[in-house]
């Protein structure tokens, strides 16, 4: 079911899930608990994506840095990546929305690995949401591999062309970046695609967010002006004949 409100300049939304083992903590649980409730509204949070238009969602689920995470945790994270492919497949085909996982996933184990491939495959010519996992991600490795890829196939570098070598092409530059759990910091999420991304920090913690903040997120953000470094022409005139009868007057 379409939503009333819509989003229109806001097409590629990009999240950093964080806040799940401060949020467990704080009601003295184990952190991997944040992690379970945290992502029990992942899907939540991808149905209000599709239902508002926005075009493409990327998740920040498992950075190259979190590799460094006790195993149990890790494995906890796995695991979930594992229980989310199971138990969303069939809302995924469905709703005709295209799966992808972005980052290194080669020490994921086999079984997982093959779900990722499974969905990526049968989903891979549905154009409705494009919805991606940052999984095994690390933003810079993914700008060194995109360069690695373009020299050794004699590429020309250029920005249009780094574009084009990264993870997942077409989903493009990202229009809003939303962090929960209160940092303010990209931790090396989409580095290359953030470069004009609108950014929104929120300090609820990632398993207290919820579809009626996101939407809310969504509307305060189209409401903002983009100017990608340029001014607005007649605005600018009027406020320069403003300024000048100003300093007419003063001088
Ligand atoms: C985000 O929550 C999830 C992952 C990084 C996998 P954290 O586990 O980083 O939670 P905090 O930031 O320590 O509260
Ligand atoms: C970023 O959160 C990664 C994910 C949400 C998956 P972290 O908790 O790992 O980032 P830092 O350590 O606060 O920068
Ligand atoms: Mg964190």
């Amino acid at each position: 079911m379409k939503n009333d409100f819509q989003v229109k300049k806001i097409k590629h939304v990009a999240i950093i899930m964080d806040g799940n083992g401060r949020w467990a903590q704080n009601r003295a649980h184990r952190r991997v608990w944040g992690h379970v409730r945290g992502s029990s509204i992942v899907s939540d949070v991808v149905e209000r994506s599709d239902d508002l238009g926005v075009e493409a969602l990327t998740l920040y689920a498992f950075s190259t840095e979190n590799w460094s995470r006790p195993q149990a945790e890790v494995k906890t994270l796995f695991s979930l990546l594992k229980k989310f492919l199971m138990r969303e497949r069939s809302r995924i085909l469905k709703n005709k929305i295209r799966f992808k996982v972005i980052g290194d996933i080669v020490n994921l184990p086999e079984a997982t690995k093959d779900l990722i491939a499974k969905l990526e495959n049968e989903t891979k010519d549905f154009d409705g949401l494009k919805l991606s996992f940052a999984f095994g991600y690390g933003g810079r490795s993914e700008i060194v591999s995109g360069i690695k890829s373009l020299v050794e196939q004699g590429i020309e570098i250029s920005e249009e062309s780094i574009s084009k070598a990264m993870y997942a092409p077409e989903i493009g530059d990202v229009d809003l970046l939303i962090r929960t759990g209160g940092d303010q910091r990209i931790s090396n999420f989409l580095l290359w695609q953030v470069a004009y991304a609108e950014l929104f920090f929120t300090n609820t913690k990632w398993p207290d967010f919820n579809t009626e903040e996101y939407e809310d997120i969504l509307r305060s953000v189209e409401g903002r002006e983009r100017r990608f470094g340029a001014v607005d022409e007649t605005e600018s005139l009027d406020s320069a004949r403003k300024m000048a009868r100003v300093n007419h007057q003063q001088y």
